[in-house]
């Protein structure tokens, strides 16, 4: 039987298969160790990680939706000073799968802090969160084209590790945020972070999370978040890690076939550890079944 290739580049990053472990949905490595061998995945994205620790947002931080999960952690994380002393090494000497650090800022000046603890470190790429608030202002900075340039042509001209943007899908065209993210210098796009939502409680009358407002994810997300691979496949030539909503194979062809080079899990691990195992032999068997043998020559092969 002929070989079946999984390989995937994104730009200079080698997946040896498409899978690649969303940013938040399996903390810092050690918490899944026993459940998913980090070995088997594509590439990781860690926690996205600030300057200084972050207790997150108050409790309950995390609802279930009729078809997916509403979340406000709050960026909850140990800070990068823990992290870099504590978690990183820990991720870079078990495994040998590539390591993407997730980092966010309040300022640029944070952003660009960040960068510079983490310029001289083994990992595989830095992903810029940047769905989250700017300071004195009411919108995200992946909300704003302008906003967005500006971050990561900063960003740009201090590392020279792979960079990659983490854009909102909360935004009336995110053709437009994706191409001034490519414009300013960015390497890779990953897509769609959380959608902006909310969850009441009628018997009592209140929210249901701490913090009110909280971020949308899961099954229910998925034909949203294909549409904005769609779209930004359309504008931008870089490789793309798509995502939202993902859940099985025949999920994962979605996205692929769509336009996305790799494809990021989040939700759907904590149900499943077991995904990333079944969705790697369910594309072997997919593409053994069309005779197509290259994962490659499947993205983006949407007929429309
Ligand atoms: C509990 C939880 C925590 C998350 N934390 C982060 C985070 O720290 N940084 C980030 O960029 N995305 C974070 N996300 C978003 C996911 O990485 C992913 O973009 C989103 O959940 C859509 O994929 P999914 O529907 O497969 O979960 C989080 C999602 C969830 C559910």
């Amino acid at each position: 039987m002929k070989k079946i290739n999984l390989k995937t580049n994104l730009g200079r990053i080698s997946l040896k298969n498409p899978i690649v472990l969303a940013s938040g949905c399996f903390g810092y490595g050690d918490e899944y160790k026993d459940l998913i061998s980090l070995d088997d995945v594509g590439a990781v994205v860690t926690k996205t990680i600030t300057l200084k620790p972050k207790a997150g947002n108050p409790p309950p931080r995390v609802v279930e939706t009729a078809s997916g999960i509403l979340n406000s952690i709050g960026l909850a994380n140990v800070g990068a000073e823990v992290f870099l002393k504590e978690k990183l090494p820990g991720l870079l000497k078990k495994f040998s799968t590539p390591v993407i650090v997730s980092i966010a800022g309040e300022t640029r000046d944070e952003y660009l802090k960040l960068i510079s603890l983490l310029n001289r470190k083994k990992i595989a790429g830095i992903e810029l969160n940047i769905s989250c608030p700017n300071v004195g202002k009411d919108l995200t900075i992946g909300q704003d084209e302008v906003e967005t340039f500006g971050l990561v042509k900063a960003v740009r001209k201090k590392t020279n590790l792979p960079l990659l943007v983490k854009l909102s899908p909360n935004v009336t065209d995110i053709g437009k945020i994706a191409k001034s993210a490519e414009k300013a210098g960015a390497d890779i796009l990953s897509l769609v972070n959380t959608f902006s939502a909310i969850g009441i409680d009628a018997e009592t009358g209140r929210a249901k999370l701490g913090g009110v407002l909280g971020g949308l994810s899961g099954p229910a997300i998925k034909p949203i978040a294909l549409r904005m691979v769609w779209q930004v496949r359309k504008t931008t030539s870089l490789p793309i890690i798509g995502m939202g909503g993902i859940a099985n194979t025949s999920d994962a062809l979605e996205f692929i076939i769509t336009g996305a080079n790799a494809i990021g899990l989040g939700s759907a691990i904590f149900i499943n550890p077991d995904l990333c195992r079944e969705i790697i032999a369910g594309l072997k068997r997919y593409l053994s079944r069309k005779r197509i043998y290259n994962l490659d020559k499947l993205v983006g092969s949407l007929i429309v």
